[in-house]
């Protein structure tokens, strides 16, 4: 029996994810309509096509021309130049706009594709098939695109939001632990934030998880796409509600812009991220014993270690962080396991409260 997918309402209409074991087949009749003599642009790197080309293929088959597009793997390819020559392809292959764009792979692809299906003339449709933990639980959902600069992280995109999501739970067999590992730290940011459920889960099923046990890994990314959903639609330019998905992103991305994004992962410092809000947090009055919690999962997890670092440029990048205002920098902070707030902290109580959090590594 096919499973009916799940439904995220926005501002332009209404994105269909279809999640699970046998996601591609109940997608296949209203992704076959979408594609109906169409010309498609499929996005993905060349490995990730080669792997998953035969489950593609039952996909595509009404599309009038298939046009395969490589993206490198890995975030150093998030550029405008990569979304530049993407558009030139496009054009050259003749490209309009009732051309349609697939996205096939992990985040990488997912933000740059979703990007450069984003502006091609003014912008024309996508589907979305994320093919890593990461990709399924967070990048292919919500609408956020874009690229980095070498100055700040995801500092130029536009929100594009899907026409559908295909999540299918049999490519994350294929990953290896260490990837499942990096998306775990997005898995926990959802739990500590807004899904004590889904923190206990991964708090009791940790191995199981890491080895892409199928039954527990399709019920963690289903609450943490369901409540990734709920919060896009509540508030889908994350002018409120939806900002607190950025727990452990500010110091996070941060870190990532100062180490360099091909020296340390997006999991890894989210995670550090994700410790030093609980540090922050602790001092506003976050029970120690949820502190706790969170630190011992973290740990459990296993950050990477920091490489030496300089202050003055993390506090560069962290006001120049794109989730900055005017008005300054507001960080997300768990109140209790399943809740968390955002909270207005001066720089100079930030720049304390790190100097000692990051004591072993600054120079
Ligand atoms: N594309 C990821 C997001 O919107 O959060």
């Amino acid at each position: 029996m096919a499973v009916s997918p799940l439904a995220l309402v926005h501002e332009g209409g209404t994105t269909r994810i279809w999640l699970g074991a046998t996601a591609l087949t109940d997608a296949a009749s209203e992704v076959a309509l979408w594609l109906a003599g169409r010309r498609v642009f499929v996005i993905s790197s060349a490995a990730v096509r080669e792997l998953h080309r035969e489950a593609l293929e039952g996909l595509m088959g009404t599309a009038a021309e298939v046009v395969e597009l490589n993206v490198a793997d890995g975030e150093n390819a998030k550029t405008m130049s990569t979304v530049e020559r993407l558009a030139r392809e496009m054009v050259v292959a003749g490209g309009k706009r009732d051309s349609r764009v697939i996205t096939l792979g992990g985040g990488t692809v997912s933000d740059v594709g979703g990007f450069a299906a984003g502006c091609f003339l003014r912008g024309i449709e996508y589907g979305q098939v994320p093919t890593t933990l990461l990709a399924q639980v967070d990048a292919s959902i919500g609408g956020k695109t874009g690229v980095n600069l070498p100055e700040a992280k995801n500092s130029v995109g536009l929100f594009h939001q899907p026409r559908w999501v295909v999540s299918d739970a049999r490519f994350l067999s294929t990953l290896p632990a260490r990837e499942l590992r990096q998306a775990m730290f997005e898995v926990v940011k959802v739990g500590i934030l807004a899904d004590p459920v889904l923190f206990e889960l991964v708090e009791s099923s940790l191995a199981d998880l890491l080895t892409a046990a199928p039954e527990t890994l399709a019920r963690a990314v289903e609450r943490a796409v369901s409540v990734k959903v709920a919060m896009v639609a509540a508030d889908e330019r994350e002018g409120d509600r939806r900002r607190l998905l950025n727990l452990g992103h500010t110091l996070g991305h941060a870190l990532e812009t100062v180490v360099g994004h091909g020296r340390l992962r997006h999991g890894d410092a989210v995670g550090h991220g994700m410790l030093f809000a609980t540090t922050l947090a602790e001092a506003r009055g976050l029970a120690s014993e949820d502190a706790d919690r969170i630190r011992a999962l973290l740990g459990r997890l296993g950050m990477a270690q920091l490489p030496s670092l300089k202050m003055a440029p993390i506090l560069e990048a962290i006001r120049r962080d794109k989730k900055a205002r005017e008005s300054g920098l507001a960080w997300v902070l768990p109140l209790a396991i399943g809740r968390a707030e955002i909270a207005d902290i001066s720089e100079l109580t930030v720049e304390k409260h790190l100097a000692s959090f990051l004591k072993d590594c600054l120079e």
